[in-house]
């Protein structure tokens, strides 16, 4: 039994029920009239390897990958993109037709994305970008912006030894700013960016004051439940522009459609509505 010409992907985690990614990808193959299928799949730990192996037996184009599978993908695979390297983990994998497994991660490349979108003018060229958080979406984020050629991040972290270690591994162009330092030393940063769950429904929120932002800084949020955080909306109040974090998940599917079904798909307001479930 085959299933032929139609083309297939998934996301794999755990939990995965909560996936907006199937919505997103779903969303597109209707669009193009491609008649594939982009399926959530739940894997415990000790099936992530049999997981990946069936889904390459059944023909499957490739998978998402999120958490908490983002580190181990990248001993899956056989070609291994800069970023991906750089970044130390995996969020898509395209399963080549000459047999061999690529990973990329596209988290920042959807931060960036997002960012141009909403603000063309923004440059990370022209001064300091604040980054709060040093987890795996930090990581994604600091490349990112090291890639747009910004002169300097200043990482904050509540712990900072997890700072600390993300400073050694991107190199000179990393500060560490001790939390409670934040405040003052947002004085001439262009950008900043929350990469915590602080903010998110059911979590407080980012309490740190923005007294000294400047009031051309663009402000961002990987948060995106609410849509408006209150960071966002504090930032708002000073007159910043800010941009809000669903864009950095449907422009990170991007390049994973692309490479699995073949066209390089638009990130338009009737995705955010659907994903919105508007
Ligand atoms: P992810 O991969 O989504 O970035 P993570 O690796 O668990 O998730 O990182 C979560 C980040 O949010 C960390 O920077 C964490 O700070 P610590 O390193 O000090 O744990 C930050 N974070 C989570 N809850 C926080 C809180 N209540 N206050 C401050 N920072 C918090």
């Amino acid at each position: 039994m085959t299933t032929g010409s139609i083309p297939l992907a998934a996301v794999i985690g755990s939990p995965i029920a909560h996936s907006l990614s199937p919505r997103v990808h779903g969303y597109w193959l209707r669009k193009y009239q491609i008649p594939g299928y982009y399926i959530p799949i739940g894997l415990s730990r000790d099936h992530f390897a049999k997981g990946i192996d069936a889904l390459v037996r059944l023909g499957f184009r490739g998978v998402n990958i999120t958490l908490p599978f983002k580190e181990t993908a990248l001993a899956f695979a056989d070609v291994i993109t800069d970023e991906a390297a750089l970044i130390g983990a995996a969020n898509t994998l395209t399963f080549r037709k000459d047999g061999r497994i690529q990973a990329d991660n596209t988290d920042g490349y959807g931060f960036v994305a997002n960012i141009r979108q909403k603000a063309p003018e923004w440059s990370a060229r022209v001064a300091p970008a604040m980054v709060i958080g040093a987890g795996g979406a930090s990581r994604a984020i600091i490349s990112a912006l090291l890639g747009e050629g910004a002169p300097e991040i200043l990482l904050v972290n509540r712990t900072r030894s997890r700072a600390e270690m993300l400073a050694e591994h991107f190199g000179a162009r990393i500060t560490v700013v001790d939390w409670t330092h934040a405040p003052a030393a947002m004085a001439g940063i262009g950008t900043l960016v929350n990469t915590t769950s602080l903010g998110m429904e059911g979590e407080p929120p980012l309490n740190i004051p923005l007294d000294h932002l400047p009031r051309g800084a663009l402000v961002t949020d990987i948060v995106y439940t609410p849509l408006q955080t209150p960071l966002l909306i504090e930032a708002e109040k000073r007159g910043c522009q800010t941009v809000d974090g669903l864009g950095m998940l449907l422009h990170q599917a991007v390049p994973g459609f692309e490479s699995w079904f073949g066209i390089r798909p638009e990130v338009d307001d009737a995705l955010r509505d659907e994903v919105l479930g508007k």
